[in-house]
Order: structure tokens, then C-alpha cells, then sequence
């Protein structure tokens, strides 16, 4: 059976390989030769996750999967949440986005957030959705190297490093995609 997975992450496409059951076969977007921007215009995070997973479908006839990650930080409502990636601009700068982040929270002692992520499955004309949370906090300044997007300034809640200080390995265990992806596996498995 062949299952999209509407990324064109190799890496995240790779993991995500070596959990499913070996009778699915998962195809990038390179691999059914989408090469359009798929549109994200969806004011939520699940209806962002579901859009794309639609598109797919629709377009491609392929069933398929597709995730949406925000970052939600409590004492701004919220934000950036579904805007994360274009917090600081169009360009989806990560630096611009974190220096954003530090400095609307400066001063503030709530620097409670969560990451969270929304894996919508479109397969055999129903459409699941799988929600994973990681909580934590905003740090006041970029700490660690590794990682991407927001890690530098997410310490996860249990933890005194940040994202971008932990070990891949660690991170994986406890991430919020980890947790959405974990869901999907089960479905898929029964
Ligand atoms: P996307 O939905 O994976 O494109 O992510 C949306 C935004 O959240 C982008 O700015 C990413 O850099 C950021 N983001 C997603 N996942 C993570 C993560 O695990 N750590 C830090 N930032 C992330």
C-alpha cells in the first residue's frame, strides 16, 4: 500500500519509514512529482495539517498524511501558534522568529509555551487526526546549536537544557512530533 507523506523532509520521511508497518510504502511529494507550494491558509493548526492532506487527495489521488507544528506561548495568547514559521516575516527566518519571540516576552515571568503538532491522515475517504503536545518554557536568551526553528529558546518542561542543547536522540523521545507520529503508527498498525 503506498501512503504520502506530504513533506519534502527526507529526514523526517526516513523516521518515519522505519515506524510504519513494512507493507506501507511512503512517497514524498518529489516522489509524485508535486513540486507546487501547497497552501496553508487555514487558521488553525489541524485545519492547516488537514488542508494539506486534502490537497493531496484530491489532486494526486494518493492517500496521504501531512503535519503542522506551532509554537503556543501562553502570555501572548497563543502566538505565534499556527503563524510560527512566518512569525518574524515572509522569509520564515528562524533567528528573526526567535529574536521576535524573546523580545515580545521580554521582561514577562510567564514564559510558559508548547509546541504542538497536528498530523492529519486522509485514508479510505476519512480523514483522522493525531495531536501531540510537548510543554516547556521560553528561555531569556538562545541557548545550544543543534536543532532547528524555535529549539534554541525551548526548554522542554523536566528539562535544563533547550531543545537545541539535547541530543537528537533525547529530543526525539519526547517532541511533540514523536508523540503525533507515535498516534499515527498505532492507527496505522491496527
Ligand atoms: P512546520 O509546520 O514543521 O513547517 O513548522 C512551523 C514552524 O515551527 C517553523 O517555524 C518551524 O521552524 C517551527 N518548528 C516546527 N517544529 C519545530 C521543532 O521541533 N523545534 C523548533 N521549531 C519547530
Amino acid at each position: 500500500m503506498k501512503l504520502v507523506f506530504a513533506t519534502n523532509n527526507l529526514n523526517k520521511l526516513k523516521e518515519v519509514q522505519s515506524l510504519v508497518p513494512s507493507h506501507i510504502e511512503l512517497l514524498s511529494l518529489s516522489d509524485i512529482n508535486c513540486a507546487e507550494d501547497i497552501p496553508e491558509t487555514s487558521p488553525t493548526i489541524e485545519g492547516n495539517a488537514i488542508q494539506k492532506a486534502t490537497y493531496i487527495k484530491e489532486r494526486y489521488g494518493y492517500d496521504c498524511f501531512a503535519d503542522d507544528t506551532g509554537l503556543e506561548v501562553v502570555a501572548l495568547n497563543n502566538e505565534p501558534g499556527v503563524y510560527s514559521a512566518r512569525y518574524a516575516g515572509a522569509a520564515k527566518d528562524s533567528t528573526a522568529n526567535m529574536d521576535k519571540l524573546l523580545r515580545e516576552l521580554s521582561g514577562d515571568k510567564n514564559r510558559k509555551a508548547q509546541f504542538k503538532t497536528v498530523i492529519a491522515l486522509h485514508i479510505n475517504n476519512k480523514t483522522e487526526t493525531f495531536t501531540g503536545i510537548c510543554t516547556g518554557s521560553i528561555t531569556e536568551k538562545k541557548r545550544g546549536t543543534d536543532g532547528f526553528g524555535y529549539d534554541p529558546i525551548f526548554q522542554p518542561e523536566g528539562y535544563d537544557k533547550t531543545f537545541a542543547e539535547l541530543p537528537l536522540e533525547e529530543k526525539n523521545k519526547i517532541s511533540h512530533r514523536a508523540k503525533a507520529v507515535h498516534q499515527l503508527i498505532r492507527y496505522l498498525k491496527n
